[in-house]
């Protein structure tokens, strides 16, 4: 029986088939991203680099000799690599569990292909059951969280360290429970007009086209 983690080493290797030789890849975050860069890195000679969706993976990205470019720098992506913290079956997903979801949306919306890399734990019916991430300016928060519960929704705002979360962005997470996000596209369209909203963590303007799923039987290739 495959671990979590080995399921998560097996997309992220198998993502590398992705990658256009020559071009430049954006990269999302997270502990399965991280199994991909490491991929990356054996094949670094083949392409001109990465953009990246956070700190963390520019770290990484950097400590292996794989140049990053700014997104200003590129008109266009071939192909965006990034886990989900859920994924359904037309390839809508919530993201946001690592708190990069802000620049993860820019990176997939400047790319011409999101491939989703997820273990098979990350697949559902109806997104909802993870806490749903949204980024949210500071003063908006609390208005934001009655916003959230007047459509049945518990809004926590996330801390770490005992402090409020702070994002890449400077900006602070809200975690949303309680919710059914039955209509995903029109979800994402009326949360992101809430003012104070950065990004909510439903991608389905941005969703995926591909998801590279983790199994007990290998990789699953699912297209949408
Ligand atoms: C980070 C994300 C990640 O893609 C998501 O949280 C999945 O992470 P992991 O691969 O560690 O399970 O959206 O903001």
């Amino acid at each position: 029986m495959l671990t979590q983690d080995e399921l998560k080493t097996q997309v992220g290797q198998a993502a590398l088939k992705y990658v256009v030789p020559g071009e430049i890849v954006g990269v999302g975050t997270g502990s399965t991203v991280n199994k991909f860069i490491d991929a990356l890195a054996s094949i670094k000679g083949q392409i001109k680099g990465a953009v990246s969706s956070s700190v963390a993976s520019t770290e990484r990205l950097l400590a292996l000799g794989i140049p990053v470019f700014d997104a200003n720098a590129v008109d266009a992506l071939a192909v965006y690599i990034d886990g989900a913290d859920e994924i359904d079956g037309h390839g809508y997903m919530i993201k946001g569990g690592g708190a990069a979801l802000t620049r993860e949306k820019i990176v997939a919306a400047l790319s011409r292909q999101f491939v989703c890399i997820a273990d098979e734990s990350k697949r559902v019916q109806t997104l909802g059951k993870f806490p749903l991430p949204v980024e949210v300016i500071p003063m908006a928060a609390q208005r934001v969280a009655r916003q959230f519960a007047a459509l049945g929704g518990v809004a926590t705002l996330r801390v770490k360290n005992g402090q409020p979360l702070v994002t890449d962005n400077g900006q602070h997470i809200l975690d949303v429970t309680g919710l059914q996000i039955a209509d995903p596209l029109a979800f994402e369209s009326k949360v992101n007009q809430w003012p104070g909203v950065i990004t909510v963590g439903v991608f389905a303007h941005q969703r995926a086209q591909v998801c590279l799923l983790g199994t007990p039987q290998g990789v699953v290739t699912l297209t949408y």
